[in-house]
């Protein structure tokens, strides 16, 4: 049977990709053929590691630093990447953060415009970047890593993240109706509560054993059991899904 997965000969970009989720596909991407570009912004240890384990199993990444907030250096991340890895036919847009937990009645222009920047605008600009090439190849997949409070709203101090998460899940809609036609696949993975750097800064031990109180499954998620969906929406395995968000959650919701 053919391997529906394989990616070799494709080259992928994967932002945030030197922690969490991000490393872990960049990683699961390059054990499937692509060359990939990882796009990182203050943790260049960890885009080395994630380096140095693709190059140890064979594969082939190149690292890039963005701050992808900045539209500017967000198109030029895209550019770079295509420069060393080829025309880019997957773009993840992974990078994001709560920023902070903070009260709706506290937030401030500022607060506010950093978050859509980092997890809303970011997906965006590198979309419009990565588009007109897959759009003239007649191939590409696009996956946005949204997330369960762009459904339910978040946990606590989450307003202006779920916000834009929700966002994000109409921004692949609307994408992948418009880029559907011209043989490119946009869709999206929204995770639960996965056991990265995030839920570090973010949630207290008590905070993530109240968590898995409401998860089916009775733990959370590792950053490969988003990294498989990702790659299967990459891949021709899925050539027939677009515009979807899919739930990765433990059965935490289900729509
Ligand atoms: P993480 O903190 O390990 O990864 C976030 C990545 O974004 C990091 O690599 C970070 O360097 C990058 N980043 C942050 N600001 C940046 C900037 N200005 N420019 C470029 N890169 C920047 O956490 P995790 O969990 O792997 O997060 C990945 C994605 O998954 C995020 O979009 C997050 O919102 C989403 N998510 C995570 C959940 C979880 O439970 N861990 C739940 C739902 C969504």
């Amino acid at each position: 049977m053919q391997n529906y997965m394989d990616l070799t000969g494709k080259a992928a970009l994967v932002t945030g990709a030197s922690s969490g989720i991000g490393a872990a596909t960049a990683i699961a991407l390059a054990r499937l053929g692509a060359r990939v570009a990882l796009g990182y912004f203050h943790n260049e240890e960890g885009v080395e590691r994630v380096c140095r384990e693709i190059a140890s199993a064979g594969g082939a990444a190149v690292p890039i630093r963005a701050d992808v907030r900045k539209a500017e250096e967000a198109r030029s991340l895209v550019q770079r990447a295509a420069e060393a890895a080829g025309p880019i036919g997957i773009l993840v847009n992974n990078a994001g953060s709560l920023v902070q937990r903070i009260s709706i009645r506290d937030v401030t222009e500022e607060n506010w415009d950093e978050v859509m920047d980092l997890n809303l605008k970011s997906a965006v600009i590198c979309s419009q970047a990565a588009v007109p090439g897959m759009v003239e190849r007649k191939e590409g997949a696009i996956i946005n890593v949204a997330s369960i409070a762009g459904r339910n709203g978040g946990g606590p101090g989450a307003g202006p993240y779920s916000t834009a998460k929700a966002g994000l899940i109409a921004f692949t809609k609307s994408l992948a109706k418009e880029l559907a036609p011209h043989g490119v696949r946009v869709n999206a993975v929204s995770p639960g509560v996965i056991d990265t750097p995030f839920h570090e800064v973010f949630s207290t031990p008590e905070m993530m054993a109240n968590f898995v109180k409401g998860i089916p499954l009775g733990r959370v998620g590792k950053p490969v059991e988003l990294a498989t969906v990702i790659a299967f929406l990459a891949s021709d395995a899925a050539s027939y899904i677009v515009g979807e968000t899919i739930e990765v959650n433990g059965g935490q919701l289900m729509l």
